[in-house]
């Protein structure tokens, strides 16, 4: 019997996706964003995935995220990408992260801070986000100076972030004009630095953006930066959202299903009830609004989606109780991917794999084998 909901998460399709990336961005190298537990994939596994795929750099958001990995075993370059509080700091210190500066005071703390000795400190330009880094090029400059000037610490990266390279270029491009300049006076002044700044969207659209090194999240998951379809860009999704077939039973015209009665059946059909609902990601405004997939055919979710359930209109010739449920993924010829959920909400493909509960278990494998 299948599981009651189960995120099937194919190690080798993010290896893959991670060889696609790098071959794209080369000769810049690739870092692999896991955050927000590799965007909901399972962040050890993905992180693992990304580097046998050819990224050499690993970023998380938190220091929690930094020691997480670590705590795994895995080495190597790690940058976390956050703003960190004092507590914060003495946790990314300890798993020998690469840090984001752009305030002098942050470096002071960071130059007298017991573990702060070798520690790579990236200044960030805020170009455009609005968000972290500082706007002024000044201020970053001597941010970057007092780290190059303070005993145990290593300047090792200038960086921008892109607030419309998906639906923008134009304004990434004057963000990227306002960077290079800047970070060119740098690199000039303290030689072997990482530049980097483009997110998925910039590496696969914004060639000049690529510089040293590309920051790929959504697209490490085989997810659209520009919300259409991966596979334009040769990527493949990895995660698949299952479920079952828990119920079926017959349903006369003006009978109904689920809260609210929002689903009335016109007609004779046989509904479906599958135990997977919005505690597990599959968000209410879905209801009355989405397909599933089951014996290799899409059918209608109908009525409210609830916290434990839905319920599917499986016409006039019921599967078997027990048959799988794809919700997110792909059975036979039809495919449901994130992008058509985002649509659906007026959300994007980040938040539905973000939205995927923590109750619900993620099954890594590669390409459909157990992993060893
Ligand atoms: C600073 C930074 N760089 C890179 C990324 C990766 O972005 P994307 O998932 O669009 O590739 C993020 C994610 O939001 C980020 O915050």
């Amino acid at each position: 019997m299948p599981r009651r909901a189960l995120a099937r998460v194919d190690l080798a399709a993010l290896e893959r996706n991670c060889a696609t990336l790098a071959r794209a961005a080369a000769p810049a190298t690739l870092c692999a964003v896991v955050k927000a537990n590799a965007y909901g994939h399972g962040a050890v596994p993905a992180a693992r995935a990304a580097l046998a795929g050819g990224a050499t750099w690993l970023a998380v958001a938190t220091a929690e995220e930094a020691a997480a990995l670590r705590a795994c075993g895995i080495d190597g370059p790690l940058l976390v990408m956050g703003a960190l509080s004092p507590e914060e700091l003495d946790v990314a210190l300890a798993a020998e992260a690469d840090l984001v500066a752009w305030r002098e005071g942050f470096v002071a703390a960071l130059a007298g801070h017991p573990r702060g000795a070798g520690t790579g400190v990236h200044v960030k330009l805020d170009t455009g986000m609005g968000r972290l880094g500082t706007r002024d090029a000044g201020e970053a400059t001597r941010v970057a100076e007092a780290v190059a000037a303070a005993p145990g610490l290593r300047l090792a990266g200038a960086m921008t972030h892109f607030a419309t390279a998906d639906d923008d270029p134009g304004f990434a491009r004057e963000q990227l004009a306002r960077f290079l300049p800047w970070a060119e006076r740098l690199r000039a002044a303290h030689g072997d630095l990482l530049v980097h700044a483009a997110n998925s969207a910039a590496a696969l659209g914004i060639p000049e953006a690529r510089l040293d090194m590309v920051r790929c999240g959504i697209a490490v998951y085989g997810m659209d930066p520009f919300h259409e379809d991966p596979a334009a860009y040769g990527l493949e999704p990895v995660l698949e959202l299952t479920s079952y077939v828990a119920e079926v039973k017959r349903c006369a015209p003006g009978e109904s299903a689920g809260y609210g009665r929002r689903f009335v059946a016109s007609g004779p059909t046989w509904l479906g009830t599958v135990p997977i609902g919005y505690a597990d990601g599959v968000r209410r405004g879905l209801t009355n609004d989405c397909d599933v997939l089951v014996a290799g055919r899409r059918v209608p979710l109908v009525g409210t989606v609830s916290m434990d359930n839905i319920t599917v209109d499986l016409g006039p010739d019921p599967p078997p109780r027990g048959s799988e449920v794809v919700l997110l993924g792909q059975q036979g010829e039809e495919r449901i991917l994130a992008e058509e959920w985002a649509r659906r909400l007026g959300t994007i493909n980040y938040e539905i794999a973000c939205g995927i509960g923590p109750r619900v278990p993620r099954a890594h494998h590669r390409g459909g084998e157990p992993l060893p």
